[in-house]
């Protein structure tokens, strides 16, 4: 019998409920705080922007959400996703680790952004929205919510930036195959991009400067509401679904993780993988590590303060308690467009402080050898981003040969890099470098 190397699930199995990592926490997360008072932020301060709908569920307190039927119903489209063993990459590496990777680059935006697009959508056709603004950077997340806008009937229009505006231009291109409007940011469209311009002509971008574009251009449009990729509490409870699938799917294996690895950018492709692996070590015992790992260029877990901060480069949305660089910190232009975000996840940060998880940064010549060695491997050209998780995945399972043990490994393939083919060009044209 050849060794088993793909665990599938079947549509039925899609999860019913999200998991709400919230009620779990052994101490509250700190709540987000108004720019101007300095008091907890109301259901009514975040009415403005977001529907009351996706409000209220972002402050729940209930460990299970569940799922409405025309949210599954696209999930099925691509949901479950598969959980394969790497036996070629195990090979490669000589080690006696088992390496499974769960790969989200499936979806028919090619990332696990469409997991909390489709949702929000959703929520935001129920509540009356007739158009959404939002950010992207690598162009992943604009494109899942161009995607899940079309299929509601809604409006979208995205700032991209701009470095990645320039570098993924088929990105771009699929958004609008969706109907979307893309603005490279900062833009001329808002008064806070014409600023950014007029001080820094040549600036690439960045997603805190997308962010602010995007939530001017709401505060500004009648029937507009705003749509974050990543961050908030709501966004990566809706990524949960791949862990949840993960666990099912590592039982089929017969084997339970030792290590289970992310990478982050805003934190929730890592809460996604990582959230419900978290509740089985808080809440039942299970003995894992979970591992996020980062870019050095924009290292805000490894590198960053944990303090209050805010969500964008504008300074307009509520504070948050999450590791930053400084919500002004310009990223440098590494490839990885989706991780280049200041701040963190404010439930990413507080696992890291209670002691759940842990971080580790890469510079990004060390993750493209990784992606190279993985693709030659396993076939799947990866993301930039999660050739991150890749990367400490090989690490770890070197480590196990080195240490003659045998280790579990398990990480998120959270997109594929058909559209990253110019990063690849780069580091095989030896012009990539760690910044
Ligand atoms: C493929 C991919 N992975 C990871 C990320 C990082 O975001 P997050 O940390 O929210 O998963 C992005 C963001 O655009 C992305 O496109």
């Amino acid at each position: 019998m050849p060794t088993a190397t793909r665990f599938d699930l079947k549509q039925s199995d899609i999860p019913t409920h999200w998991y709400n990592i919230l009620p779990d926490y052994p101490e509250p997360l700190p709540p987000p705080l108004h720019p101007g008072t300095k008091k907890p932020a109301g259901l009514s301060d975040m009415t403005a922007i977001f529907p009351e709908n996706l409000v209220l569920q972002e402050m729940s307190g209930e460990a299970q959400i569940e799922i409405p039927e025309p949210v599954r119903e696209v999930y099925s489209l691509w949901r479950p996703t598969p959980l394969l063993r790497a036996v070629r990459l195990e090979r490669a590496l000589q080690t006696p680790a088992h390496i499974y990777y769960k790969y989200e680059g499936v979806s028919p935006a090619g990332s696990h952004k469409p997991n909390t697009a489709v949702p929000q959508a959703y929520y935001n056709k129920l509540a009356g929205t007739k158009r959404l603004a939002t950010e992207t950077g690598a162009g992943q997340w604009g494109a899942s919510l161009a995607m899940a806008c079309k299929i509601f009937g809604m409006e979208c229009v995205v700032y991209m930036v701009k470095v990645s505006y320039h570098q993924k231009p088929y990105r771009k291109m699929m958004m609008q195959t969706w109907g979307a409007t893309v603005h490279p940011s900062p833009s001329d469209h808002t008064a806070f991009g014409r600023k950014v311009l007029k001080e820094t002509p040549d600036t690439p971008g960045s997603l805190g400067i997308a962010i602010s574009e995007a939530i001017e251009d709401t505060v500004h449009t009648p029937n507009t509401k705003y749509a974050l990729g990543s961050v908030l509490n709501h966004v990566c409870m809706h990524q949960t679904v791949i862990g949840l699938e993960a666990i099912k799917q590592m039982e089929l294996a017969g084997e339970f993780p030792d290590v289970v690895i992310g990478c982050v950018g805003g934190g929730s492709n890592f809460a996604g993988i990582g959230f419900p692996f978290a509740e089985l070590k808080m809440k039942h015992g299970k003995k894992l590590r979970i591992l996020a790992v980062e870019p050095d260029a924009c290292a805000s877990l490894t590198k960053g303060e944990l303090r209050y901060d805010f969500g964008d480069t504008g300074q307009t949305t509520p504070l948050m308690m999450m590791h930053t660089l400084g919500a002004d910190f310009i990223p440098p232009k590494i490839h990885a467009g989706g991780l280049r975000y200041h701040g963190m996840a404010p439930t990413v940060s507080h696992l890291l402080k209670l002691g759940v998880i842990e971080a580790k940064a890469y510079g990004q010549t060390k993750v493209f050898e990784a992606a190279m060695q993985f693709a030659q491997t396993e076939g799947i050209i990866p993301a930039p981003e999660p050739a991150h998780a890749i990367r400490a995945a090989i690490d770890e399972a070197i480590q196990a040969r080195e240490e003659g043990k045998k280790k579990v490994i398990l990480f998120n393939l959270c997109g594929h890099g058909m559209l990253d083919l110019t990063s690849y060009e780069a580091f095989l044209g030896g012009t990539l470098a760690d910044v």
